[in-house]
């Protein structure tokens, strides 16, 4: 992955509860003081971001938020704007997440409007792309990223406020994985519409066996992580397979 450091980041979702969070993040950190290649970036929900935080201050570690609201501020109740993220601490946020987009019935518009807002208030924009079994099935998986791109990015996107995750919808939380060579293919493929020197993380059942494969491959500069990052050890295995 010429010119672009790996990046491992875990996507906690709708799980821990404030003492095994802080358990967890502070075996992360403890683990981060070892050698590691990679960049670590952790997301847990939003009730621990702040807990999270400071067990992690120090470590290295990034602190990141799993979805964002469009506006900085108002009457959206239950929702977080990417201001708050900021302010709580987070660096990085997680935006057009598969389980939004297919549970929440977010568009690619709302996806771009998260991705500005995210911009707006300094933090960097993990924006989530992939195919559901159908459309790969059909022949269409390539087709259907590059309209998720065309419709999610807004312009003005640089290396250095975007990361990519190609996570096929079919292999999120399922223990299926595409193949290296369909990985790479899709990669390559959002690689030509994204500005050079973005990373693009795949994500979908990665785990310790499967991540030595699919993160040495040139085109996979890191992974996103549901399942596996909830386990130290997992976790910290697959930063190792990174970079
Ligand atoms: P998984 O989730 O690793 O549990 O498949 C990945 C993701 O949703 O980011």
């Amino acid at each position: 992955m010429p010119d672009r450091k790996g990046l491992v980041a875990g996507n906690w979702k709708m799980n821990m509860r404030r003492a095994d969070g802080i358990a967890l993040a502070h075996a992360i950190a403890e683990r981060a003081k070892e050698p590691h290649a990679c960049e670590l970036l952790v997301c847990p929900p939003a009730t621990l971001i702040a807990a999270v935080g400071e067990a992690l201050a120090g470590s290295g570690v990034a602190l990141g938020g799993q979805d964002c609201h469009a506006a900085p501020a108002g009457a959206f109740t239950g929702c977080i704007s990417a201001e708050m993220l900021k302010d709580a601490g987070c660096s990085h946020v997680i935006v057009g997440h598969s389980e939004r987009r297919h549970t929440c019935g977010e568009t690619d518009t709302d996806v771009r409007a998260k991705t500005l807002a995210a911009w707006r208030a300094g933090l960097v924009a993990i924006v989530c792309v992939g195919e559901t079994r159908l459309e790969r099935e059909a022949g269409g998986a390539l087709a259907v990223v590059a309209a998720q791109l065309a419709g999610s990015l807004p312009d003005g996107a640089t290396a250095d406020k975007l990361v990519l995750a190609y996570e096929p919808v079919w292999a999120i939380g399922t223990g299926l994985t595409p193949t290296t060579a369909d990985i790479a293919e899709m990669h390559a493929a959002i690689r030509a519409r994204i500005p050079a020197g973005t990373r693009i993380l795949y994500g979908g059942s990665v785990n310790p066996k499967n991540a030595a494969e699919i993160l040495a491959h040139g085109e996979v500069d890191g992974a996103l992580i549901g399942g596996a990052s909830l386990k130290v050890e997992d976790f910290w295995a697959i930063g190792q397979a990174c970079g």
